[in-house]
């Protein structure tokens, strides 16, 4: 394994009425003034908004609103929530929603203490983090990208046309509370696309070195037949709180650092699809679908080892009778033959994309991962735009 320091500073609060018990206490030793973010209303529909402004009025918090940030958030978004934090003297930031809402506050609590362009310093490279962003909490209503336990942040340059992430520590929020009934109302396609997330996460860790028997991979590959088993009872039964509690907490466990220790982690799908989304605003989940069985058979050859554990012991293949070209090349088919079967998208046309879209000038913009098993260039990237299309 590789060296590693390992730290996570987010306390987590989970299961079954977890807000309605610990929030006032988790919010106790902060000031008056508190940010209520959220996404574009789905809080309103199933109730949750409600119930959280009861507890924060009752424990006599004054709630400054921040509504409307939309899935991708942007980086107008950011400024905008910045401003109002600023103007309002808010103390603290309660993010509530899944990763869209989480990313968009913790850019704000960091924006709204900078005194510069934090975009320029701290996104379009990695900046030098040396001072206290505003304190943040998360009650989570999605599964799916895990920011409740990590410093990532997914913003889009609208402007630049680049979406992309930075993960720093001291973004990690101060709480997170995660009941998994307040995911029950996550619309099917959602549900669908999140878990996909979860998925992603795990394999692009678990298709790197090192690839020694290890923790992390082993971790993972139980992870990896977790959240298939438990997508697919969630399909049969959206309310099976158990089957819920599983996919959450999965969902954390793919993005809480624990899984990459010792790992160099790969993420060039990642990559590819956040320039997708920068573009055309395309759903994470999806966009994710439809590239990882292409992008893996650019690559099984170079990281053959791993591809035929991953059909052995992820999806049951049986190894007799089949070369190791065959083994590798039947996990990545089973891969596929999931997607299918959970409804989501193989190419690129599903996800709204036409010919009129330059995939090249997409292709161009890419990050090439220094993680990924075969070093990609950007004309391979758009080969495997080409053949997801
Ligand atoms: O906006 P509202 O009305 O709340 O509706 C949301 C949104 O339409 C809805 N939703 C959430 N909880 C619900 C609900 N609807 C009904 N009931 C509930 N309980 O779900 C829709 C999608 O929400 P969103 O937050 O956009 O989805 P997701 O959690 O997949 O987050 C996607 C964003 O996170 C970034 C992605 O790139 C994308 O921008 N990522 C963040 C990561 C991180 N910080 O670690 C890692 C990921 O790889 C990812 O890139
Ligand atoms: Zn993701």
């Amino acid at each position: 394994m590789n060296n590693f320091i390992f730290e996570n500073s987010t306390k987590i609060y989970f299961g079954k009425g977890c807000v309605k018990e610990y929030l006032a206490s988790a919010l106790a030793r902060h000031g008056n003034t508190v940010m209520l973010a959220y996404g574009g209303g789905s809080i309103k529909k199933n109730g949750i908004y409600y119930e959280i402004v009861d507890i924060l009025k009752n424990a006599g918090k004054i709630v400054v609103e921040f509504s409307g940030i939309m899935s991708n958030p942007t980086y107008a978004k950011v400024l905008e929530g910045a401003e109002l934090a600023k103007k309002e003297n808010v103390d603290f930031i309660l993010g509530v929603g899944g990763g869209s809402v989480m990313d968009c506050c913790k850019a704000i609590s960091m924006a709204a203490v900078y005194e510069g362009d934090i975009w320029e310093d701290f996104w379009a490279r990695p900046g030098i983090f040396d001072f206290e962003p505003a304190p943040i909490g998360f009650i989570v209503t999605a599964a799916g990208t895990g920011s409740e336990m990590n410093g990532g942040a997914v913003i889009t340059n609208e402007k630049m046309n680049i979406k992309t992430g930075r993960d720093y520590p001291r973004c990690n929020a101060e709480f997170a509370m995660m009941d998994p009934v307040y995911t029950y109302s996550v619309p099917k396609a959602q549900m669908v696309s999140g878990s996909f997330d979860i998925l992603s996460h795990i394999m692009e860790t678990y298709f790197s070195v090192c690839d020694e028997e290890n923790v992390s991979d082993d971790i993972s590959e139980a992870l990896m037949r977790g959240v298939i088993r438990d997508l697919r009872a969630a399909l049969k039964d959206p309310e099976d709180y158990n089957v819920r509690s599983n996919l959450m907490w999965e969902a954390t466990m793919a993005e809480n650092r624990i899984i990459k220790l010792g790992k160099k982690c790969d993420f060039q799908c990642h990559q590819m699809e956040h320039q997708l989304g920068a573009y055309t605003d395309c759903n994470h989940g999806m966009g994710l679908a439809v590239l990882h069985p292409v992008y893996y058979r650019h690559i099984y050859k170079e990281g053959h080892a791993k591809f035929k554990r991953f059909a052995v012991n992820v999806w049951g293949i049986s190894p007799q009778g089949k070369s190791d070209e065959e083994l590798a090349l039947a996990g990545v088919e089973a891969l596929e033959d999931f997607i299918k079967e959970i409804g989501l998208p193989l190419t690129l046309r599903e996800l709204g994309i036409t010919d009129k879209t330059d995939l090249r000038e997409i292709a161009e913009s890419c990050n090439l991962s220094p993680g990924s098993y075969k070093k990609m260039s950007h004309e391979e990237i758009y080969q495997i735009f080409k053949e997801s299309f």
